[in-house]
């Protein structure tokens, strides 16, 4: 054997050593893939393998809820809605709609508002949805806490939470430890449009 067949036989062994090498390290690199994923997922919840770099899958508005002045005549007129959005979710379709329960507000200060009407006690305690109830006077129920304005309050049989609607749906009573999360309202010069929920909130 001469010394260019020797060098070409080296050549030859080196290249099956890289691919030895990658073939060993495959399982290695696959492994940590998996045990680092769940993180990422969490960080940033997606059903989209590998999409580091792409938005979040956030539930998304399906359609926005429009009123006019004219629906509130007088102040504390309260109107329950269900505001559609969409869920992305392991089914067929991909995505599913859920309503979340809201109602608007015409206030004291003649200022138009809406939350959403889940509970934030049950949501927060029990991941179960409860939805509030409007109440023009306090007197009417006596196991609730009493105010002077009209509130939102929980008709779970046990807590009876009671919400401000004249302090941002602060707790009155009750065991539910957060204000009723807000929702986004956009007056358009025509129409009071509900656009979403505020963020940070659970409910
Ligand atoms: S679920 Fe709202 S107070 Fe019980």
């Amino acid at each position: 054997m001469n010394d260019k067949e020797r060098g070409i036989d080296a050549e030859a062994l080196l290249h099956r050593r890289t691919i030895l090498k990658f073939i060993a390290g495959a399982p290695l690199v696959a492994t940590f893939g998996f045990v680092v994923s769940p993180l990422f997922r969490y960080l940033k919840p997606t059903m989209k393998p590998g999409n580091f770099f792409q938005a979040a899958d956030l539930p998304k508005v399906e359609q926005l809820v429009r009123f006019q002045w004219a629906d509130f005549p007088e102040i504390w007129t309260c109107i329950p809605f269900l505001l559609p959005k969409t869920y992305v979710v392991f089914n067929p379709e991909g995505h599913e709609i859920r309503k979340t329960p809201g109602f608007i507000v015409r206030t004291a200060k003649n200022e138009i508002v809406a939350y959403s009407r889940i509970c934030t006690f049950r949501s927060h305690q029990h991941r179960q949805q409860q939805p509030v109830n409007f109440l023009m006077n306090t007197a009417e129920l006596d196991c609730i806490a009493q105010s002077k304005n009209p509130v939102l309050y929980c008709p779970c049989h046990c807590c009876l939470s009671t919400f401000d609607l004249n302090d941002n749906g602060r707790v009155l009573g009750g065991p539910a430890p957060l204000s009723l999360r807000r929702m986004d309202v956009v007056f358009d010069g025509e129409y009071y449009i509900v656009t979403g929920l505020e963020s940070d909130g659970i409910a």
